[in-house]
């Protein structure tokens, strides 16, 4: 789960990685994860997808835009490559992709008819650079619709007091990276402050587990396998001992505690998130 070097953004690290947590995000879809907007979204649109990452919900927004063009940057090379290869099985044509920094993004102003961002503010040290940014490429009158993670609304089942020291010592892992796990909360507000009109700001649940209707963590197990192998990472590992978040033995005993939550039949993790939707005037 080795990063990869990230030129302009060199300040941060982006917390999850580009190993399992790309497979993890191939996982998400524009019908999940992008719900809020896509009533916003008519034939011919064009779209900036920031942070596309694999590029799964970015392919669901080029279709409900097409015969409009979308573009998704990513600052991770392999993210891009993965989107490119994902868009050419599914023979997705009005969707293209490029490696960008979302801080400096090379487009003209009012580009766009329509920004998008899912999980990126959270993973930022200048979510509000970012944001002016968007606000720069897009057209006035076009809209914008932002996701992102409080995980002060995190809810696991069954219940157990290793998994939730876990996700605390993530959460401070996170913040030591230069993000922030309970940006969520603030969207709407950054918004308003980014100048965008006629804000709207919902909420929403991502929820993985053994159930049927839950989403499931395709190609890398189930969530408690995936957290295990990201509780067993230096990225993890070496970052929570340096500063001081846990000492090594509990350190040490999460990736066991997450396999064995994890292969629970009834184990649940339910990811609480903020979205809000905005306009350019
Ligand atoms: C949590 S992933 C979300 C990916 C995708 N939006 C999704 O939800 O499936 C965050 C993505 O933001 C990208 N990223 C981080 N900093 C960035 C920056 N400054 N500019 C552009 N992309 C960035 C990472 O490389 C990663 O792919």
């Amino acid at each position: 789960m080795a990063d990869e070097p990230q030129t302009e953004a060199d300040r941060e690290q982006y917390t999850h990685g580009y190993g399992a947590a790309s497979q993890y995000m191939a996982t998400r879809s524009a019908g999940r994860q992008a719900a809020f907007f896509l009533p916003y979204m008519k034939a011919g649109m064009s779209l900036l997808d920031c942070g596309c990452g694999p590029g799964t919900i970015t392919l669901g927004l080029a279709e409900a835009v097409a015969p409009g063009e979308v573009v998704g940057i990513d600052i991770g090379p392999s993210e891009v490559e993965r989107a490119i290869a994902f868009a050419s099985e599914q023979g997705v044509a009005n969707a293209r992709f490029e490696v960008a920094n979302s801080y400096q993004l090379p487009f003209p102003d009012s580009a766009f008819d329509a920004v998008f961002a899912h999980t990126l503010l959270e993973h930022l040290t200048d979510p509000d650079t970012a944001l002016a940014e968007m606000h720069r490429v897009l057209r006035p009158g076009g809209v914008i619709g932002v996701r992102d993670s409080d995980l002060g609304g995190l809810v696991i089942n069954p219940h157990d007091e290793t998994i939730l020291e876990f996700f605390k010592v993530r959460e401070q892992v996170w913040r030591s990276n230069g993000g922030n796990s309970r940006l969520g909360r603030q969207l709407a507000a950054m918004l308003r402050v980014a100048g965008f009109k006629r804000v709207q700001a919902t909420a929403s649940y991502d929820i993985y587990g053994n159930y049927e209707n839950a989403e499931t963590i395709r190609e890398v197990g189930n969530i408690g396998e995936f957290f295990a192998r990201y509780a067993e990472s230096p990225q993890f590992t070496e970052r929570a001992q340096e500063q001081g978040y846990a000492d090594a033995e509990t350190i040490g005993s999460f990736a066991k505690a997450l396999r064995s939550w994890g292969n629970h039949p009834d184990s649940l993790w339910a990811s609480s998130n903020f979205e809000a939707v905005g306009w350019k005037e």
